[in-house]
């Protein structure tokens, strides 16, 4: 292996510590600390994980934490209210709502209802349209974690070529939003995308977010370019569950000059992301600068 490593976990502990160093002045100012409001809707075993840890998290900073279940057979008024509730609610500076939500609820009308002065998840129409538009705001929390891994590996972005493989508004949109706002020449890819091999192999930046196991062969990175693995899957592998990414992890690091792992990569990044946008919405409904902490 001739990459470096992207150790996402270290940087996450380190602007961590950087958003719990500037919490007493914002409960000096206000008396409180910011609050971060997770909601989770039914019992999908991996999202009761993430929204656990989210809320774990935030308490570990020093953060307020309000952690919302509701039954897997909650109707959209049922969530719309308690979304009205937090948007109301002043110790609520954060709104999260856990996707996938079950099938019978309407995601995006969720999403929109949430108050964009709150949207730290940055999945509002308002945060997406903000940052399309070049205004600042809330971005949604994978993405971001992922830019400041890629700044922290590449200092400035500016003239390479990237490509973004997926394209959903979690990820893959915003994601090349952030790309092109960083003077990056941006390609989203698909399921439809034909030739994606040749596509890949041009690319100095690569950032994989389509889900799908290992997907992104290692002889597609071109040498020296810089890999973020989005994609977590369980596999089983000589009988053991084991997570892997959207790219092959051993090939890849033969030919990229920098590679996230998974886990340990994107991931304790996208946690994080969330305080720090917990903590910049905290900041801005107060009418406060928020703190530059990356
Ligand atoms: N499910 C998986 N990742 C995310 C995320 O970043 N935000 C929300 N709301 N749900 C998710």
């Amino acid at each position: 292996m001739c990459a470096r490593l992207i150790d996402g976990k270290a940087h996450a502990n380190s602007l961590g510590e950087r958003i719990a160093a500037s919490l007493p002045a914002f409960a000096a100012q206000t008396g409180r600390a910011p609050g971060l409001a997770v909601v989770l809707v039914g019992n999908d075993a991996a999202s009761e994980v993430y929204v656990r840890s989210k809320g774990k998290m935030a308490r570990k900073l020093g953060m307020d934490s309000f952690e919302h279940v509701l039954p897997e057979s909650a109707g959209q008024e049922e969530l719309l209210s308690l979304i009205a509730e937090l948007n109301a609610d002043n110790r609520v500076d954060g709104i999260l709502v856990q996707l996938p939500l079950p099938a019978q609820l309407d995601s995006l009308a969720v999403i929109s209802a949430i108050d964009p002065a709150k949207d730290v998840d940055g999945l509002h129409p308002v945060s997406a349209g903000r940052l399309a538009s070049g205004l600042p705001g809330l971005v949604s929390c994978t993405p971001l974690g992922c830019l400041m891994l890629l700044r922290s590996v590449l200092g400035s972005l500016a003239g390479l070529d990237a490509i973004v493989v997926g394209r959903s508004i979690l990820v893959g949109k915003p994601m090349a939003q952030l790309l092109l706002a960083e003077n990056c020449t941006v390609m989203i890819a698909h399921s439809r995308t034909k030739g994606l091999a040749e596509k890949v192999r041009r690319a100095d930046v690569v950032v994989a977010a389509m889900g799908q196991a290992e997907m992104i062969k290692g002889t597609w990175i071109k040498p020296g370019a810089t890999v973020i693995d989005v994609g977590t899957s369980r596999v089983v592998r000589n009988g053991r569950a084991i997570l892997v990414g959207d790219v092959e992890f051993a090939s890849a690091a033969r030919s990229a000059g920098a590679i996230t792992p998974v886990p340990g990569g994107v991931g304790p990044m996208t946690i994080m992301s969330l305080m720090h946008n917990t903590l910049i919405a905290a900041h801005l409904r107060k009418g406060f600068a928020p703190p530059r902490l990356w």
